[in-house]
């Protein structure tokens, strides 16, 4: 998925797909920032937390990049996948991809991240990622 091209990918699902409302604007009344990058927290969350068979936080953004913009209407879908595994943390690679309007399959890359997630115990202290939580 590190790759650059822009069509979905045929044979992953999403972790999520998600409809921008006009209220997840910036004032250029493009889609903020601050939005997508919830939207990939969570996504990466998700498959961290599969994985390390309990509770995860997220430990850190180890990059971010925006290629291009989305906008109001558009479908965004966000695919995640394991790129390393630790002895307490995961990192996971999230691609966003929208679907322009007309949600016929068409679509752009939007953005690309890797996050750091650490599994964490009952007393919120970092735990083998290979053991469930007890
Ligand atoms: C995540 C947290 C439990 C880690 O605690 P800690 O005592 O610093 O743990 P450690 O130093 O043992 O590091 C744990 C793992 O995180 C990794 N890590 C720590 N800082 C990191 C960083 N800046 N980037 C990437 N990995 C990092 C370590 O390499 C280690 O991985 P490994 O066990 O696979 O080798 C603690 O920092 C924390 O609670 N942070 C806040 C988390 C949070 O609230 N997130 C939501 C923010 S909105």
């Amino acid at each position: 998925m590190g790759d650059h091209r822009d069509q979905l990918p045929a044979d992953v699902h999403p972790v999520i797909r998600v409809l921008p409302m006009p209220h997840d604007t910036n004032a250029a009344g493009d889609i903020f920032g601050g939005w997508l990058m919830s939207q990939v927290d969570i996504a990466g969350s998700i498959v961290a937390l599969r994985r390390a068979g309990g509770r995860v936080v997220t430990v850190a953004v180890n990059e971010f990049v925006f290629i291009k913009p989305i906008y109001v209407g558009d479908l965004v879908s966000l695919y995640a996948e394991i790129v390393k595994i630790g002895t307490t943390s995961i990192q996971i690679e999230v691609t966003a991809f929208a679907e322009r309007g007309r949600h016929d399959g068409a679509s752009e890359r939007v953005a690309q991240a890797k996050l750091t997630y650490v599994a964490i115990d009952q007393d919120r202290k970092p735990r083998s990622v290979n053991k469930p939580t007890t």
